[in-house]
């Protein structure tokens, strides 16, 4: 069983990490050089949309997929004709631009914000009239930690935002949400869904960094409605594979930020803290293999390692800590390894959390899980 995959970055290696002993062998498209996922598969080094590339690491595969969501949909759409792309090319369509997204989310009757698309500074006033202040200003495509976005207060502070990132962009509703969850779900191709516990996030500087799991103190309807949401999507878009929808909780409430076709880094915590890992089931959805068992092992926190990575040793002296290094090379802000935190006592887990932050340097308090900020 061969697997392509477009991208060949830390989600690809774990796909490989966790793929390998199902007796699957990875193939990985990637122009950068020293791919983390360069460790566990070959690697054809070529831009996302070049013809031969693609047709080099597609060659015997099995099955084509991606651990990236910015590859052509043009690309994927060619491969289909030789080779089952999963998840489809119309999931990464959908995710690759931020109004076409949010219009597919309220097509299938998932809640968003109110949004409204930006060309000039001509869409300005009509734009808040629809979203209100503040704002949120993004652009609609290849944005991703936070990147290519602001909060404005004002139409003036709008209009410049317009002049130094338009066109293409989109402005929604800053919404004050009680707090992030996302829901992880796996999709078979016999039509099993899998939908594992829903993930509480806090993000800094626009990055993920703690995510806790099952999110703490959630009513059922919000689980429900969730998982409603997810298989709308599924449905919508013949989906196979694991995707991730970012929700923001308000009140009993959830409204749809975005989603990704393919695992996600809120289901990181899944490696040690759930039955099968996100990146098992992604794998075993794409081949066709039985999907399995998504709930949570006990309570699990994970620790984004940001920027720098602290020493192992200390890391694995916090009881119920696992180390995932994802091989890079330490650079300001970027995501070098994650430490997830596992057991039966949720404030174990959160006692060892707050040990594992200090180590990767994270000064202030941990978020309160919860709700609480
Ligand atoms: N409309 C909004 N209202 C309030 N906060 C928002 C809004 N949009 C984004 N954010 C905050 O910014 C973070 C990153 O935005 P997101 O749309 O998820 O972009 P990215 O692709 O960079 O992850 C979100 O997780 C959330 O914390
Ligand atoms: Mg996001």
């Amino acid at each position: 069983m061969k697997v392509a995959v477009l991208g060949g970055g830390q989600l690809g290696r774990m796909l490989g990490l966790h793929g390998i002993p199902l007796g699957a062998t990875f193939s990985f498209l990637e122009p950068g050089d020293a791919p983390p996922a360069g460790q566990v598969g070959s690697v054809v080094k070529a831009p996302y949309g070049d013809p031969a590339g693609l047709e080099a690491v597609a060659s015997e595969a099995d099955v084509v997929t991606y651990e990236f969501e910015n590859v052509p949909v043009d690309a994927a759409r060619r491969l289909e004709s030789t080779v089952p792309v999963r998840p489809p090319p119309a999931a990464l369509e959908l995710a690759q631009d931020r109004l076409v997204e949010k219009e597919g989310f309220r097509s299938v009757g998932i809640p968003t914000a109110d949004f409204h698309p930006v060309d000039d500074a001509g869409d300005v006033d009509r734009a808040l009239a629809c979203t209100g202040l503040p704002a949120v200003a993004k652009t609609r495509r290849f944005g991703y930690d936070g990147k290519g976005q602001a909060v404005v207060e004002s139409a003036d502070e709008a209009r410049e935002f317009v002049g130094a990132r338009g066109p293409g962009l989109i402005f929604e509703t800053f919404v004050p949400f009680d707090r992030e969850l996302s829901i992880i779900a796996v999709a078979g191709l016999d039509g099993d869904r899998r939908y594992y516990p829903l993930t509480e996030n806090h993000h800094h500087d626009g990055i993920l960094r703690f995510s806790f799991a099952p999110a703490p103190g959630l009513g059922e309807p919000v689980r429900a409605r969730a998982e409603t949401y997810a298989a709308a999507l599924i449905d919508h878009l013949g989906y196979v594979g694991v995707m991730a929808i970012e929700f923001f909780q308000v009140g009993e409430d959830l409204l749809a930020n975005e989603m990704a076709p393919r695992v996600h880094n809120s289901g990181h915590w899944t490696q040690d803290g759930a039955a099968v890992s996100q990146f098992e089931n992604h794998v075993r959805a794409v081949l066709g293999l039985p999907l399995g068992d998504a709930t949570a092992r006990g309570h699990a926190a994970m620790v984004n390692l940001i920027g720098d990575v602290p020493r192992t040793r200390d890391v694995l002296d916090v009881p119920g800590a696992h180390v995932h290094l994802y091989g890079k090379r330490p650079r300001r802000g970027r995501k070098l390894g994650h430490v997830n935190v596992v057991g039966g006592d949720a404030d174990e887990v959160m006692a060892g959390a707050v040990r594992v932050a200090r180590l990767a340097g994270w000064e202030g308090p941990l978020p309160a899980p919860g709700g609480g900020g």
